[in-house]
């Protein structure tokens, strides 16, 4: 049990002054206030009396209420999905795994497991993980603004931090639209814009795994959805064969480092008038990166091109929206 001293609150600012350059106050509890009287904690420790400018003051057993700490905690770049975080691997370059650990479960209690990513590997742009701490959870869902995404970690690509951009991009949507999604991965932008919009989407994955949690995620979300999607599980070199030509008033290219060796499948699919939005990785230098997309796209004109996010050092990822002329 602390002890304290009961003062006067008239005098109490002046006596916790002198209480404190004795070195004699209790930081771990709070000072109370009781009618006209202060309970201050001390770190005495025996019911003693104490000589103080105002007299002879007795110490006695009280209970205050112990003051919140402050945790410090540093906290490394990571990705909520789901139920998991993911961490890049470069994070234990700098901390101790045990403190990774320590620190996410601190500000995440929540959370079932803890994965590192390695890299993000082949065509697909997998990542390769290793589980750090928790279960082996490998399906989670995600939810963004409201749409629930179903993904397998490590079998298809998924990065939380494009739930702004999807959300963003499902707003210039109109409705009537035919948008084809040739690289759409599990259904983000796709879902996000049926479900804002009485429209059509043709959302197109060459990873089969991806096109079957594309048609997972539709049943998911199907009371949400407005539009229609109809996915594909093609090779977008493909998509030509099986859509009809310059038919889409809108197509999403997002990805980001080889989106320009499928320029002859934009030309063919959008029609005049029609939007491409182009994902790129580029030093992060708009002028440098026009340059490099007017130099392929010449029968069009660049509406607007923004930073999506930071993919290394100097280096970012672009939308960049074309109208074909
Ligand atoms: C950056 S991810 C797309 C992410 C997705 N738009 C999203 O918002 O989550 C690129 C996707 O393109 C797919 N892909 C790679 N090459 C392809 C190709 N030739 N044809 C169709 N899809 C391809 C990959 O499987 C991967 O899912």
């Amino acid at each position: 049990m602390p002890y304290c001293i009961s003062i006067d609150k008239q005098a109490a600012e002046r006596i916790i002054v002198e209480l404190r350059r004795l070195g004699l106050i209790d930081d771990e509890h709070r000072v109370v206030r009781i009618n006209n009287n202060v309970l201050v904690p001390l770190k005495i420790k025996e019911p003693v009396e104490l000589e103080l400018s105002v007299g002879r003051v007795s110490v006695v057993e009280c209970n205050p209420p112990e003051r919140k700490t402050t945790k410090t905690v540093k906290i490394p770049s990571l990705d909520v999905v789901g139920d998991v975080v993911i961490v890049r691997e470069t994070v234990l370059k700098h901390m101790k795994a045990e403190d990774v650990i320590s620190a996410i479960r601190y500000v995440y209690p929540r959370i079932r497991a803890i994965w590192i990513k390695e890299e993000t590997v082949d065509s697909y742009r997998t990542p390769i993980l290793k589980l750090l701490w928790g279960e082996d959870i490998r399906e989670v869902i995600a939810k963004e603004y409201g749409v629930k995404l179903k993904v397998k970690l490590g079998e298809v690509y998924f990065n939380p931090r494009l739930s702004e951009e999807h959300h963003r991009l499902s707003q210039l949507v109109k409705d009537g639209e035919v948008i084809v999604d040739a690289f759409s991965g599990i259904g983000g932008f796709a879902l996000h814009i049926a479900s804002s919009r009485f429209c059509m989407v043709i959302a197109n994955d060459i990873n089969p795994v991806a096109y079957e949690l594309l048609i997972e995620n539709i049943e998911l979300n199907k009371k949400r959805i407005r539009g229609s999607i109809m996915p594909l599980n093609l090779d977008a070199r493909e998509l030509p064969d099986v859509i009809r030509r310059k038919s889409a008033d809108r197509l999403i290219a997002d990805l980001p480092m080889w989106s320009l060796e499928f320029a002859d499948v934009y030309e063919e699919l959008i029609k005049p008038g029609g939007v491409l939005h182009l994902y790129k990785v580029s030093l992060i230098n708009e002028e440098v990166l026009k340059s490099e997309l007017l130099s392929v796209f010449k029968a069009w004109r660049i509406k607007e091109c923004r930073l999506v996010m930071e993919y290394a050092p100097r280096v970012g990822i672009y939308r960049c929206d074309f109208i074909k002329l």
